[in-house]
């Protein structure tokens, strides 16, 4: 494992040996296999549980970790070519990869898209400009995908329904939010789901909210090598009826990509697939998760979050022993 961009990109036997090690740091936290080490986590966006939880992870791992938020405490950075910087980036990124690199052994990136154009956003620019540059590993700590997110999630499905969830029926719901947000969570949903070998249907309010052609593509891949189903549902009650795992996010249309308002008027119209108690009792008295941070009473309601069925404080407690995971897996290379 050369960086940690997408779980795509890993190995069967990689991927199991991920879940297999946070497994073990979730039983025995302390460890010394960063120690002497360091990595930073730059930000471009807000977090509470990835930076707190990479933080943490690396100390307790005998490590240390910087916090970078470039344009706050940072300087703002370039990531085109041959541009006259004569804005607001004070630097390149061919030089802030590889001095980063000179400093740390590991280096973590959230960026999100900026919204305006997905044709852009989809090159993940900034996570691939750290990956083209840096000397050391980089961990993708949210962009366009979300990996992390992906395993703490998987970890968490293992410990409530066994290691083998084939054969699970598994729901990703797009859910209303007042605002149009990334689908890194949706697309690394539908990823690892499809590749752990579940029978998984991707509910949204009409074909616009479909997901990008890679990452349906990659679902496809999966289930013709993991023997699990894929399916697209613009029907509730027939997805939730008799689903194991509900999982719900938000997110934006594509072809509205950069033209917001429009997509608003519609988006409102399917505030009703909010996750509610009649919704989860369709299931198959299965488990409700979501990545946090969540809006109650818009996405889920007090009544979902507060119930047995919520895996999502599980979920979020997971990504410190599977970052943890990462982080020695790429140390030890
Ligand atoms: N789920 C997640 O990544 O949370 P933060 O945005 O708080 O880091």
């Amino acid at each position: 494992m050369k960086h940690f961009l997408n779980t795509q990109d890993l190995s069967r036997a990689e991927l199991e040996a991920l879940l297999v090690r946070a497994a073990e740091f979730k039983a025995s936290p302390a460890g010394d296999q960063l120690k002497g080490r360091a990595i930073a986590l730059v930000f471009f966006n807000a977090s509470l549980r990835t930076r707190t939880s990479f933080e943490l992870g690396a100390w307790q791992l005998g490590g240390h970790a910087v916090v970078l938020q470039p344009g706050k405490d940072a300087w703002p950075i370039e990531f085109e070519f041959g541009n006259v910087m004569d804005g607001d980036a004070e630097e390149h990124i061919a030089e802030v990869a590889r001095v980063l690199s000179r400093y740390v052994d590991m280096i973590g990136v959230r960026a999100f898209p900026r919204f305006v154009d997905w044709s852009v956003d989809r090159e993940d620019r900034v996570l691939r400009g750290f990956a083209q540059y840096a000397t050391v590993p980089v961990i993708n700590l949210e962009t366009i995908t979300h990996p992390c997110q992906e395993l703490a999630h998987a970890l968490a499905l293992r410990e409530r329904f066994g290691n083998d969830l084939r054969g699970r029926k598994y729901v990703l719901t797009w859910t209303y939010h007042p605002k149009a947000l990334n689908t890194a969570v949706a697309n690394s949903a539908l990823t690892i789901a499809t590749r752990l070998g579940m029978d998984v249907t991707l509910l949204c309010p009409t074909p616009d909210y479909v997901l990008d052609e890679r990452y349906m593509g990659w679902a496809r891949d999966n289930v013709a090598e993991s023997g699990g189903s894929l399916q697209v549902s613009h029907d509730i009650d027939a997805a939730y009826s008799g689903a194991d795992v509900v999982y719900a996010k938000s997110w934006g249309a594509l072809p509205f990509f950069g033209n917001w308002e429009a997509e608003k008027p519609i988006r409102d119209q399917y505030r009703h697939f909010i996750v509610d108690e009649a919704k989860m009792a369709l299931t198959n008295n299965g488990v409700f998760s979501h990545c946090l941070p969540l809006r109650r009473n818009v996405k889920a309601t007090d009544a979902v979050m507060d119930s047995p069925a919520c895996i999502a404080i599980e979920e979020a407690e997971n990504r410190l022993h599977v970052q943890k995971a990462v982080m020695a897996a790429l140390a030890d290379r």
